[in-house]
């Protein structure tokens, strides 16, 4: 099976959103990546509700919805009800993570779990069984256009590992810095969906880098 792309709405045009929503709909995208970043967590603030609510109106695409806010708990129904399908929260920012992770499953959606750069997949260790997916970032969050970090191919594979010894489905997402030089070596590495923004959205034909990307 190809890996999944999920094309990353922060590099979009936002003051012609649908046309690029609708543009991802005719698109091999599997998902579409929406970041919410609060100011806080990250030193970026994106867009939140009002705005995921407008992209799932338009989208034929399942929202993969990226929460880089602290204390994520408060506004979990809230996206579910925006049209998030995966709600990611960061491991960093849940003081009680595995609560966080059963509310998500009772709202009904795919729980993820996203690891900042420094962190290690061992955090993972007693949580890994409950997770849909694992995002792990390859830049620091907050910002797109940034530099793929090297050190996330030793981290793929380690938590590749961890799954399959597991007999797990865990997805393994990987974050920032996507593009066609890396993105055979991180399938290769065990990845099973690929975020891209710039990449995708400063490229002149968005629906080829996309199929380019997929590998098809
Ligand atoms: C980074 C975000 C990423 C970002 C990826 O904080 O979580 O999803 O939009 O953008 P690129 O592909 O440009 O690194
Ligand atoms: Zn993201």
């Amino acid at each position: 099976m190809s890996v999944k792309i999920a094309p990353s709405i922060l590099a979009a045009d936002f003051a012609n959103l649908q046309k690029e929503v609708e543009m991802l709909n005719t698109s091999s995208a599997d998902y579409i990546h929406v970041d919410i970043m609060d100011g806080m967590f990250v030193p970026n603030i994106s867009f939140g509700l009002p705005v995921t609510e407008a992209i799932h109106r338009h989208a034929a695409k399942l929202l993969d919805v990226h929460l880089m806010i602290l204390d994520p708990d408060r506004y979990l129904p809230a996206f579910r009800k925006a049209g998030a399908e995966v709600l990611t929260v960061h491991i960093e920012a849940c003081n009680h993570l595995h609560r966080t992770v059963q509310y998500i499953k009772d709202l009904g959606a795919k729980a993820g779990v996203a690891l900042n750069p420094h962190t290690p997949v061992a955090a993972l260790e007693n949580i890994l069984d409950d997770l849909d997916l694992v995002c792990l970032m390859s830049v620091n969050p907050g910002f797109g256009g940034q530099k793929f970090i090297q050190g996330t191919y030793d981290k793929i594979r380690k938590l590749r590992q961890m799954v399959n010894e597991r007999g797990l489905s865990t997805m393994i997402e990987i974050d920032g810095g996507v593009n066609q030089t890396n993105a055979p070596l991180l399938m290769e590495a065990g990845a099973d969906v690929l975020v891209a923004g710039s990449f995708v959205f400063t490229s002149p034909d968005p629906i080829h880098t996309i199929k380019n990307l997929k590998g098809l």
